[in-house]
């Protein structure tokens, strides 16, 4: 195995988490590399589910080094859950690395987060409530709090007062909140460290050090492509940076030392939380995706956007994320149906496009240009190899593969690991 990327396609959750759970059997290390605790990575091996919220999906494999790195941003009170919960379970966390460069997102990130998407009203975001944005910000702002803060309560408390003298004035004169303590705060959240202090370490020099040796790393992206703060569609996306050349970025090594990426494309659409969804299916189609792919969110227990697969959008996260290949996730869900459809082009005032147009407001607009499958009606979860599957189900990933422009080496039939089937391509 090479140094290999896993970028999410889509709006998210198109099964990131079982992709890695099934690579870091290969890879020596598994890295987180951007977002926090919005993310939700479900893993099913055998009759045992895995939620992760922010400790790679690979810490199921015991003697993996499994890293939170420098782009990350960390709640230690979800944190310091994660790990008791994952110990409690009889999961071996020694190999948890988390970067003493990562922000923490502290108790008045949620506060703001929440207040945020209260004031926006109707023009609301859809965030995950985790404080995501608010600690971003603070970051880009140059005030924010990292992990390695953690282990100098004095200067910890400093920080946090000089932080809240401003937010407080936000808190209670613009939002009328109610204003919050600093030590209090402080105090919570040290509470938290004792269960992941000895995992601090200098991740940055892990990662460069592996990529010397030449050793596998998988990189776990979260989110996805079009929640991405720029190639998003804004303002309705997360706040860092999910597509691949962000591997780079949140962990220190060079463009050139990523050999791989895989996209992942679940085999339809979802969304999560407001915004431009061209492919959306707001009938009872939309609705017997939700129930037959269990489309509620992972973190917050949203119901799921559903609509059909976006061959536009596919083919342009091809491009921007510079996949080597495909998995083509929860192909089963879309078992009894007669007819698949794939999107594989817009119309806009009477004129054709074949690539996402960048402004939220156009794709909000647009007429969807489809393209008409058989569909295979059989029951395709027991597949273990390409030729398990029906000729219709091949038939489709084939066009997904000539839409997107690369090979497609995955396809998933079902959530546990050994419904992953590998294409070999
Ligand atoms: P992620 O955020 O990209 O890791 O994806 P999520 O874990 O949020 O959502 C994917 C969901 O689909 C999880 O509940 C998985 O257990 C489930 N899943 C993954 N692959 C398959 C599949 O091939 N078929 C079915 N039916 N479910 C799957
Ligand atoms: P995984 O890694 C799906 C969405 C939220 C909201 C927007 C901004 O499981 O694929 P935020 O809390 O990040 O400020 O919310 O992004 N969102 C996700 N949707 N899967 C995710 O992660 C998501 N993480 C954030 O619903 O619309
Ligand atoms: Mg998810």
């Amino acid at each position: 195995m090479k140094t290999t990327v896993i970028v999410g396609t889509q709006w998210g959750d198109e099964g990131k988490g079982c992709l890695c759970d099934y690579l870091a059997a290969q890879a020596d290390i598994v890295v987180r590399y951007q977002g926090g605790n919005n993310a939700g990575h479900t893993v099913v091996v055998g009759d045992q589910q895995f939620k992760f919220h922010l400790i790679p999906s690979g810490i199921l494999h015991p003697g993996k080094l499994c890293i939170m790195a420098d782009g990350t941003v960390i709640d230690p009170l979800v944190l310091c859950r994660e790990v008791d919960d994952l110990r409690a379970r009889g999961v071996d966390t020694g190999g948890l690395r988390i970067s003493a460069a990562a922000h923490v997102i502290m108790p008045y990130h949620i506060a703001q987060d929440i207040l945020e998407e209260k004031r926006r009203g109707d023009r609301k975001i859809g965030t995950t409530s985790r404080g995501i944005g608010p600690a971003y910000a603070d970051k880009s702002k140059r005030c924010g709090i990292r992990i390695g803060d953690l282990l100098r309560p004095d200067v910890l408390r400093a920080r946090v007062r000089d932080v809240l003298d401003e937010k407080n004035v936000l808190f209670t004169q613009y939002y009328h909140a109610e204003a919050l303590d600093a030590d209090a705060i402080a105090d919570q959240v040290l509470c938290a460290v004792p269960s992941f202090r000895d995992h601090i370490a200098d991740t940055r020099a892990m990662v460069i050090d592996a990529v010397r040796r030449g050793r596998p790393i998988l990189f776990e992206g979260a989110q996805a492509t079009y929640l991405d703060l720029d190639y998003g569609t804004y303002p309705n996306v997360t706040s860092s940076h999910p597509v691949a050349g962000a591997a780079c970025l949140g962990t220190g090594i060079g463009p050139r030392d990523i050999h791989d990426v895989i996209g992942v494309a679940k085999a339809y659409t979802t969304r999560v939380g407001s915004g431009p969804f061209p492919t959306e299916l707001t009938d009872a189609l939309g609705d017997r995706l939700r129930e037959r792919g269990g489309e509620y969110g992972t973190t917050t227990g949203r119901p799921r956007r559903c609509g059909w697969l976006d061959g536009v959008m596919i083919a342009c996260a091809a491009t921007m994320n510079s996949l080597s290949a495909l998995a083509v996730t929860k192909l089963d869900v879309l078992d009894d149906l007669d007819t698949v459809r794939i999107c594989v082009g817009y119309r806009i005032d009477g004129e054709v496009m074949t690539t996402v147009p960048m402004d939220p407001s156009v794709l909000e607009r647009v007429e969807t240009i489809y393209e008409d499958l058989p569909g295979w009606r059989q029951d395709i979860t027991g597949a273990r190899s390409a030729a398990d599957l029906p000729a219709n189900a091949r038939r489709y990933i084939d066009r997904i593969s000539e839409i997107a422009g690369v090979p497609v080496r995955f396809v998933s039939v079902g959530p546990e690991r050994s419904q992953l089937v590998v294409l070999g391509a």
